[in-house]
């Protein structure tokens, strides 16, 4: 087990990689829990949750409404919830993402943790206090910053994850070692079969290195005005993808990724041996490229909530493991993606 204690400004969050979910009894804070959790973890799991109300949400993107915000505030109201309660979100970055904007809303806030069980919301979802939901097609425009005060990522939860939504983790998992740590990328590219396997010991390692990653770059930015804006590398277009796709967030954080490298290729900041190793690490996944994209992905890269006016905060590589951000207009992401069709 490895943690990492969190300090921001902000607030606290304790981390600890490879706790289990039995033990997150003795984590929880505050008078009473309440735990917010999603159909198929409460199948999978739910004999093992500690004792407390359980309110079950729909597994899936569609249920990050602020109409499920407000449901859940109202059941709450209903089962006597009050400012000294506490919220344990069991559950991927869905549930994550809910129950800290819920954990905000409420009583005008209250406690909150995570049993973190995806490895995508494990390796970022979970951490860093973004919570949010989406409005019509825009992806996590509704949300707040709120720390949980801990997260537990139970590796051994990783096994009976369906190999779409696996691999989907893994894509966040290559975006941080892209942006800030060439030796984990190698790591990752030089371990493909055990990582594939889901062997427990090098995925608590890795999903401790990528953690450290984020935890660093967001207790120097934790409201995105600057270094963190790093970590959206691959998410400008990822996010239309996703929404446009119908497609796992890290698999379109792939796709993303290939376009903005091949980008930063084009522009003359990345090395053509680099993108070719990107490449080939996110084919390795199982991850074709797409050449061909879907009507309205201009559009709703306009709507990404990173845009300043006609411009767009865009994250390019330097290098593997090296990252920066640069504001471009739409017209350039335009005239980028017109060029590969
Ligand atoms: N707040 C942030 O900083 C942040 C960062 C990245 C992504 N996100 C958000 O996270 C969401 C995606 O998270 P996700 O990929 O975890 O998706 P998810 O929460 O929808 O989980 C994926 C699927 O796996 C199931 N599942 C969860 N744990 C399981 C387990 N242990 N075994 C079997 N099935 C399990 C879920 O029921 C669901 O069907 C997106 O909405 C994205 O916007 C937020």
């Amino acid at each position: 087990m490895r943690r990492i204690d969190f300090h921001i400004e902000a607030g606290e969050s304790l981390i600890v990689v490879g706790e289990s979910l039995s033990e997150a009894v003795n984590y929880l804070k505050g008078e009473n829990t309440f735990i917010i959790t999603d159909n198929n973890v409460s199948r999978l799991y739910g004999s093992q949750f500690p004792e407390a109300t359980v309110f079950e949400i729909d597994a899936g993107e569609s249920s990050k409404t602020l109409g499920v915000v407000d449901e859940l505030c109202h059941r709450l109201s209903e089962r006597g919830a009050d400012r000294h309660s506490f919220l344990l979100g069991i559950g991927g970055g869905v549930v994550c993402d809910i129950t800290g904007l819920v954990a905000s809303l409420f009583m005008r806030g209250i406690g909150h943790g995570f049993v973190s069980t995806t490895l995508l919301s494990q390796v970022d979802a979970s951490v860093g206090g973004k919570t949010g939901v989406n409005s019509g097609f825009y992806k996590n425009v509704i949300g707040t910053f709120r720390l949980p005060s801990f997260v537990i990522c139970d590796i051994s939860m990783l096994k009976t994850l369906p190999e779409s939504e696996y691999v989907s983790g893994l894509g966040e998992l290559i975006k941080s070692a892209a942006i800030a740590d060439r030796d984990l990328f190698f790591e990752i590219a030089g371990n493909i079969d055990r990582i594939m396997n889901r062997d427990t010991d090098i995925l608590e390692r890795m999903v401790y290195q990528s953690l450290r990653i984020k935890t660093s770059v967001v207790e120097e930015d934790f409201t995105e005005r600057g270094v963190r804006r790093l970590l959206n590398f691959g998410h400008t277009f990822g996010h239309a993808i996703e929404m446009l796709g119908d497609m796992p967030h890290g698999m379109a954080v792939m796709q993303g990724m290939l376009l903005a490298s091949r980008w930063s290729m084009l522009r003359g900041y990345l090395s053509e041996s680099d993108y070719r190793e990107l490449k080939s690490l996110i084919e390795a996944m199982g991850i074709t490229p797409m050449t061909i994209f879907p009507g309205g992905l201009i559009e709703l890269v306009r709507g990404d909530k990173k845009k300043s006016g006609t411009n767009v905060n865009f994250v390019f590589l330097e290098g593997i493991g090296k990252a920066k951000s640069e504001i471009v207009s739409f017209d350039e992401i335009d005239a980028f993606v017109s060029s590969i069709e």
